[in-house]
């Protein structure tokens, strides 16, 4: 038995940051998207346990941690445990989202991992079940199970769908060089000494969504995390005026970054401010959201 399951990257629409709690991590409220950039995990049955890669041809694959102590290694443990078993299987990873870019790469594979070594067990874990063992994996580990448009409470981990009425049209640049998420978040740390124990809802942006309107999500569109990777990473602040220049109606840092992300009123206006920063940046995706959570595509 071979099944593939395909999980996507996740950008976030606004994200919201208070300050750190006990257990070190931030509080956030954070709105997720999953985009159509997307990874590939096939398993197939097998006595043993083994794990490899391809890359999408810009991706360098030595930055993807492989070996005992990948995301994939920790789901399949976590979930074999849950069921008093020993993982099995072969996983071949078929990577397109960037890695270490704040599109939550890592959180897809382990949902991928999860959904497709559950069937492939067979052993039925409930969905409630399931998001609990992706919290325990990352904070972002339950949005990429859902997919869809989602509030993001919590440390990231609590998920609930959120009213998407509109296709949003994306340009996605990632960035040859990744960033440490912990660092950013330190940073954030010095910048803002007096973060909310709580940040607050992005009700204008929630309400962008539901009405589907592009330029009232453009401009509702918010990272507190941004200011610290750009001091970080400078000349991401060029990229952002470059493609906002170039006809997108706004850009933003995703996540902690370095990926840049360009909303766009329509899958023209995406084309064309695409091809304006393909003149200097290699790497140049188009995409559109919203799109599903992890979910199987090919079953032998
Ligand atoms: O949960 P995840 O493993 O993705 O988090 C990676 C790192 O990002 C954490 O170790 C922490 O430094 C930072 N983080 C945080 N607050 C969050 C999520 C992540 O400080 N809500």
């Amino acid at each position: 038995m071979t099944l593939t399951v395909r999980a996507p990257a996740k950008i976030n629409l606004h994200l919201g940051v208070g300050a750190p709690r006990e257990d070190g991590f931030h509080p956030l409220t954070s709105v997720y998207q999953a985009v159509g950039v997307y990874d590939d995990l096939t398993v197939t049955r097998a006595d043993g346990w083994s794990v490899d890669l391809v890359v999408a041809d810009w991706i360098d694959r030595s930055h993807v941690p492989l070996g005992g102590a990948n995301i994939v290694d920790r789901a399949a443990a976590l979930l074999a445990a849950h069921h008093g078993l020993v993982p099995s299987g072969d996983l071949h990873i078929d990577k397109a989202i960037p890695v270490a870019g704040g599109m939550a790469g890592g959180s897809a594979d382990a949902a991928a991992a999860l959904v497709a070594l559950d069937r492939l067990w067979g052993v039925e874990t409930s969905d409630a079940d399931l998001l609990a063992i992706a919290a325990e994996l990352g904070s972002d580990v339950p949005f990429a199970l859902i997919g869809g448009t989602a509030l993001g409470t919590g440390r990231g981990e609590i998920v609930e769908p959120v009213a998407d009425h509109g296709t949003w049209w994306w340009v996605l640049v990632p960035s040859t060089e990744g960033m440490s998420t912990p660092a950013v978040y330190r940073h954030f740390d010095e910048l803002v000494p007096d973060a909310p124990a709580v940040p607050p809802m992005p009700d204008a942006l929630l309400a962008a969504l539901d009405a589907g309107d592009p330029h009232a999500l453009a401009a509702a569109l918010h990272n507190d995390l941004q200011q610290a990777a750009l001091d970080l990473r400078p000349d991401l602040a060029g990229l952002i005026d470059a493609g906002e220049a170039a006809g997108a109606l706004r850009g933003v840092v995703t996540g902690s970054g370095p990926t840049c992300v360009f909303l766009c009123e329509s899958a023209d206006a995406a084309r064309a401010t695409a091809a304006d920063l393909r003149t200097a940046h290699d790497v140049v995706l188009v995409t559109t959201g919203a799109v599903a959570g992890a979910h199987p595509v090919s079953y032998v």
